[in-house]
């Protein structure tokens, strides 16, 4: 069954007057702070002194400390940072710095799960997971709603990590919406699954392989792309009001057939499989972390071609003509 959890179900009391600080000022950083500060809790940045972020937090409002002071000063330590940087940050200025009681936080259970970090057992280590990206954290924040989250707690030490979680979750807005209790291992495992095989990386892949397929058989890219990517976001609209099957019935019955009969020929389900296997054996864990320790010359090779994809011209030409 699901746990919900809604605002009226939910103190904000286990946070206040508790200086939450948060490491890193990105899109989960300066969104979470702002909202929890807005919340009326008590919030300091924890950013390296090179940080380009550093700047934009100051302009904010914030006193911005270095990562070590940060999580000497805060009783509750926001990682958002990137999830490849967590050890380093972990080894070097998080450590050394906790004490008993204090709290971590985390939004993806990813180096908690694959053992980047080992907390010890004398502080509380909750996750509280938005489902989306920090810019719609704080847009539906301002409008008075919320973006639903994942919450968890891998370590109780002083009891309260749940009711921790929760407030937290209702400081960035998240309960106005709904926090969905979790646990650490789903999280990691679910949430790279879904970005990787379908929300981001299945789904660029999908795109892609359209838009070839038409230039290549003689067609205009821009027409492709208006046949292949243009229309998604009206798609997705009808799916998250009316369901897939509901989708299905807004659409021509051409259309309808036609997705019906070939749709699933596109799609490998034993492919799908297999990258969750390399994510549940720590497989895919330890080749980013292997990538991120030479340098990251596969990962910038990968972001140039998408970069100097025709796709992306494409769109490039059709925005500047559309609008
Ligand atoms: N973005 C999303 O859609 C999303 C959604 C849900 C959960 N999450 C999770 O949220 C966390 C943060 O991700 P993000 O996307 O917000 O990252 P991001 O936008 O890349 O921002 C990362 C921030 O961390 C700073 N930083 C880098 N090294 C640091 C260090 N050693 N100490 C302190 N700060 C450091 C960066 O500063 P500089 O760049 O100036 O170095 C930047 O301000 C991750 O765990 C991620 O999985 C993200």
């Amino acid at each position: 069954m699901l746990k919900l959890y809604k605002d009226k179900n939910v103190s904000l009391k286990y946070l206040k007057g508790k200086t939450i600080s948060i490491l890193g000022y990105g899109s989960q950083g300066r969104a979470q702070a702002l909202n929890l500060r807005e919340s009326g809790l008590g919030v300091i940045i924890g950013l390296p002194s090179k940080s380009k972020d550093r700047k934009i937090a100051v302009k904010d409002g914030f006193k911005v400390f270095s990562p070590e002071d940060a999580v000497k000063k805060g009783e509750i330590i926001s990682v958002l940072a990137p999830d490849h940087k967590h050890k380093e940050l972990y080894e070097q200025s998080i450590h050394k710095n906790l004490s008993p009681g204090k709290t971590l936080v985390f939004a993806h259970a990813y180096s908690i799960y694959f053992k980047l970090i080992k907390p010890p057992e004398n502080i509380d280590v909750i996750l509280v997971a938005p489902h989306g990206p920090g810019e719609l954290v704080r847009k539906l924040f301002l409008e008075g709603k919320g973006v639903t989250s994942f919450i968890a707690v891998e370590k109780d030490y002083s009891g309260k990590a749940l009711d921790k979680a929760l407030a937290y979750a209702k400081g960035i807005g998240s309960t106005k919406a709904g926090a969905i209790l979790t646990t650490f291992k789903d999280e990691a495992i679910g949430d790279l699954f879904g970005e990787q095989a379908v929300l981001c990386g299945g789904l660029a892949e999908l795109l892609r392989s359209g838009f070839e397929t038409l230039v290549e058989s003689g067609f205009p890219p821009e027409n492709a792309y208006l046949e292949c990517v243009h229309q998604l976001d009206l798609i997705v609209e009808l799916i998250k009001k009316y369901g897939i099957a509901g989708m299905f019935q807004k659409i021509s019955q051409t259309a309808e057939y036609g997705s019906y009969v070939s749709g699933k020929k596109v799609v490998n389900k034993n492919q799908m499989k297999n990258v969750l296997s390399e994510i549940k054996n720590g497989n895919f864990a330890r080749k980013w972390m292997k990538e991120y320790e030479k340098g990251m010359k596969n990962y910038k090779r990968m972001k140039r071609y998408w970069e100097s994809h025709l796709l992306q011209k494409t769109w490039e030409r059709l925005t500047k003509l559309l609008s």
